[in-house]
C-alpha cells in the first residue's frame, strides 16, 4: 500500500512528519514482511500503536488486520491529525481512533489491546522500564507487544563519492551515535524484567536501490538533518561536501547521482504477556 503517494515528490520534505512518511514509503517492503511475521503470532481485535507518528504502523496494521480496531497514541496533536487524515483517505476512519497522551506520564487509560506496536518510539520514552511494567500489567494474558528499533539513520552513499574526504557518511554517523541518536539497548532484558516472554527477535538488514525519487528525497532529508544537527562538529570540508550533496542541482547533488542505496537495519522484538503462573 502506498498511503503517502498524495504528497509531492520534490526534494524538500523536511518536517518531522515528512521524515516519517518518507521512511514509511522507502521501507514499505520491510513493513509488509514485518506484519506477516506478526500475523504468524497474533490475530488481534484491538491494536494500540504507541508513538504512532504519522500512522505508518496504524495503517499497515489496519490493512493487514481488517477486523481490528486501532488506537494511535502520540503526544503530538499534529502527528495525530496526520494519522486521522491518512486513515480517512484509506477508509479506515471507522476503525482508527487517536489518543493524545504523553507516555512519560504513564500508560494511558486505553482499552486493553491484543497487540501493541511500538515502532521507533520506545527509546523516546523517558523511563522505559516503568513504561513497560505498566504496559505489561495493563494487558490481558496472551497479548503481544512488538517493539521495533533501528541502530542508526540509513546510509545512502559509497565511501568514495568522488568529492571531499572519503568516509563522510560514516564520520557523521559516528558523531550522531556519540550524541545518542537512536540510542536503544537490546530490549530483551528490559522486556523480560517487566514480565514479558520474548518469543522472537528479528533483525533485518535493509539494502535497497536508492536511485528513486522517494529515496533521493529521503537521502536529502536525512543528510540535511545530519548537517543541521552536527553543525560545527564536522570539518569545513565535510560541511562543504554535504552542501554539494544536498544542493537542488549539480553533478554532485543527490538529485542526480546514480550511486545511491538505502542501507540500514531494523530489529523487532515480539514479547508476549504470559498467563499468570505459567512463567
Ligand atoms: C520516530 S517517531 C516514530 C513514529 C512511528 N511509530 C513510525 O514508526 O514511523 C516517534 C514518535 O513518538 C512520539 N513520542 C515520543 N515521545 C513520546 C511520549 N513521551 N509520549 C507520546 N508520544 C511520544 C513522537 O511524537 C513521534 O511521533
Amino acid at each position: 500500500m502506498n498511503h503517502h503517494s498524495h504528497h509531492e515528490t520534490h526534494m524538500h520534505r523536511d518536517s518531522p512528519a515528512d521524515v516519517l512518511d518518507l521512511d514509511a514509503e522507502v521501507h514499505r517492503g520491510y513493513l509488509a514482511s514485518l506484519v506477516e511475521w506478526i500475523a504468524d503470532r497474533s490475530a488481534p481485535r484491538v491494536i494500540v500503536d504507541v508513538g504512532a507518528g504519522t500512522g505508518t504502523g496504524t495503517c499497515v496494521l489496519a490493512e493487514r488486520f481488517p477486523e481490528a480496531e486501532l488506537i494511535a497514541v502520540d503526544r503530538s496533536p499534529q502527528m495525530l491529525a496526520r494519522v486521522r487524515d491518512i486513515a480517512g483517505q484509506y477508509g479506515f476512519q471507522d476503525r482508527v481512533r487517536t489518543l493524545e497522551a504523553d507516555l512519560d506520564a504513564g500508560w494511558p487509560d486505553v482499552e486493553s489491546a491484543d497487540l501493541v506496536w511500538a515502532a521507533l518510539s520506545l527509546h523516546h520514552v523517558r523511563n522505559p522500564n516503568v513504561f513497560l511494567q505498566q504496559l505489561h500489567d495493563s494487558l490481558k494474558p496472551g497479548a503481544l507487544l512488538v517493539v521495533v528499533e533501528m541502530e542508526s539513520q540509513p546510509r545512502f552513499l559509497p565511501d568514495d563519492i568522488g568529492i571531499g574526504t572519503q568516509g563522510l557518511e560514516a564520520r557523521a554517523h559516528t558523531l550522531a551515535a556519540e550524541r545518542g541518536w537512536n540510542n536503544h539497548p537490546d530490549w530483551s532484558d528490559d522486556l523480560e524484567r517487566a514480565g514479558f516472554d520474548v518469543e522472537a527477535v528479528r533483525r533485518t538488514e535493509i539494502d535497497l536501490d536508492g536511485n528513486t525519487t522517494t529515496a533521493r528525497t529521503y537521502a536529502r532529508t536525512v543528510l540535511g538533518k545530519l548537517r543541521e544537527g552536527l553543525g560545527n562538529s564536522l570539518s569545513a570540508d565535510d560541511l562543504d561536501t554535504l552542501d554539494r550533496l544536498c544542493a537542488d542541482h549539480g553533478l554532485d547533488s543527490l538529485s542526480t547521482r546514480t550511486d545511491l542505496r538505502v542501507r540500514g537495519n531494523r530489529t523487532a522484538w515480539a514479547a508476549r504477556k504470559l498467563d499468570r503462573g505459567v512463567k
